[in-house]
């Protein structure tokens, strides 16, 4: 079958690999679509977080497909060395989250690791509560453009969306966010926090971070009594200095996020909210389809930023 095959650490390429086949507690997936991530770009690359695959392997950590039984899923545990980026793949079975028929195989793609991991820090770590205050940091993102339209959902009273992409935050504010803070470099420390406080309104009650570095540190500056931030990745570093103060003086919390560790049930009942919201026409995702054949260029746009575009390969 056609596959994008990571043969060295780098960029997968377009390439014939042999067909999977399913052990115990697996199954075969008919792919329809497959979502390129940030972590799909840190597992060809051999450099994601908790540890590197054995090349050769099928990138791709997501997708979208058919069993043989006719029944559409989503899927995001492909069993080494296949991957989602491919005509079929071997998946566990125990992941599999059923799709909506009218759902969009893009649209229901980017509601899996980008949506749960909007979603689920919103609605399960923070417990966002009504009329609360809640900065989306990295909102120019994929992941930062669904927690925006998602504190809404769950009923936070003001949302301010942050990020470097001037273009990317404008689509923020028409997809529901309150204010916009637009960081950088020159803004940072202390004038960031500031920033953060006057977009609020005052204090903010939960931040949403896939970026740590420097914008984490000046949102927990930014944070209330009880105010909570949920990290989910680090795209803007692995590292953030961090004052005692913004903590200890507060009873602030960071609460770490990974789709990983979700239970089952959890993770189930927060994707079936997605696609709802998406059939109602209350989340909006923005997606561009590529062929497989074009693996290497996705790459190239993922590693530079899409703006806030799914990007999606099309076996
Ligand atoms: N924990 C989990 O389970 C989980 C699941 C999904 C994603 N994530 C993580 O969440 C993050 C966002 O994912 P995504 O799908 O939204 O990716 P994406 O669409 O590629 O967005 C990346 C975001 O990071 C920002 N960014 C990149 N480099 C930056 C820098 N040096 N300083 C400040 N901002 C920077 C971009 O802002 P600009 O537009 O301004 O460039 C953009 O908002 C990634 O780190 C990803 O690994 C974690």
């Amino acid at each position: 079958m056609r596959a994008a095959v990571v043969e060295e650490y780098g960029t997968p390429r377009l390439r014939d690999f042999p067909e999977p086949v399913a052990s115990a507690g697996e199954v075969v997936v008919e792919v329809a679509a497959a979502g390129v991530n940030p972590v799909d770009v840190s597992k060809a690359a051999g450099t994601f977080y908790a540890g590197r695959a054995r090349v050769p392997f099928v990138a791709g950590g997501e997708g979208v497909g058919r069993l043989a039984d006719g029944r559409r899923v989503w899927f995001d545990q492909p069993v080494h060395p296949f991957g989602s980026m491919a005509e079929r793949a071997a998946v566990l079975e125990s992941g599999l989250l059923p799709v909506p028929d009218r759902l969009d195989d893009g649209v229901a793609v980017t509601l899996g690791i980008a949506g749960l991991a909007a979603w689920l820090p919103l609605s399960w770590r923070a417990r966002v509560e009504p009329g609360e205050t809640v900065l989306v940091l990295g909102a120019t993102g994929v992941l930062g453009r669904i927690a925006v339209q998602g504190a809404k959902l769950l009923g936070a009273g003001r949302v301010v969306a942050a990020g470097r992409d001037a273009e990317a935050l404008a689509r923020a504010a028409e997809l529901g966010a309150d204010a916009t803070v637009r960081f950088d470099g020159e803004v940072a420390g202390e004038d960031l926090t500031d920033a953060f406080r006057a977009a609020a309104g005052g204090s903010v009650d939960v931040v949403i971070d896939p970026l740590w570095g420097e914008p984490a540190a000046a949102a927990l500056g930014a944070l209330g009594p009880g105010g909570r931030l949920i990290q989910i990745g680090q795209s803007a570093g692995p590292l953030a200095s961090i004052p005692s103060a913004a903590i200890r003086g507060k009873l602030a919390e960071i609460r770490g996020h990974t789709n990983f560790l979700v239970p089952p049930e959890e993770k189930a009942a927060a994707y079936a909210a997605l696609c709802e919201h998406a059939l109602a026409g209350r989340l909006t995702v923005d997606v561009e389809r590529l062929p497989l054949s074009e693996v290497e260029r996705a790459w190239e746009r993922q590693r530079a930023g899409t703006g806030g575009t799914k990007l999606v390969l099309v076996p």
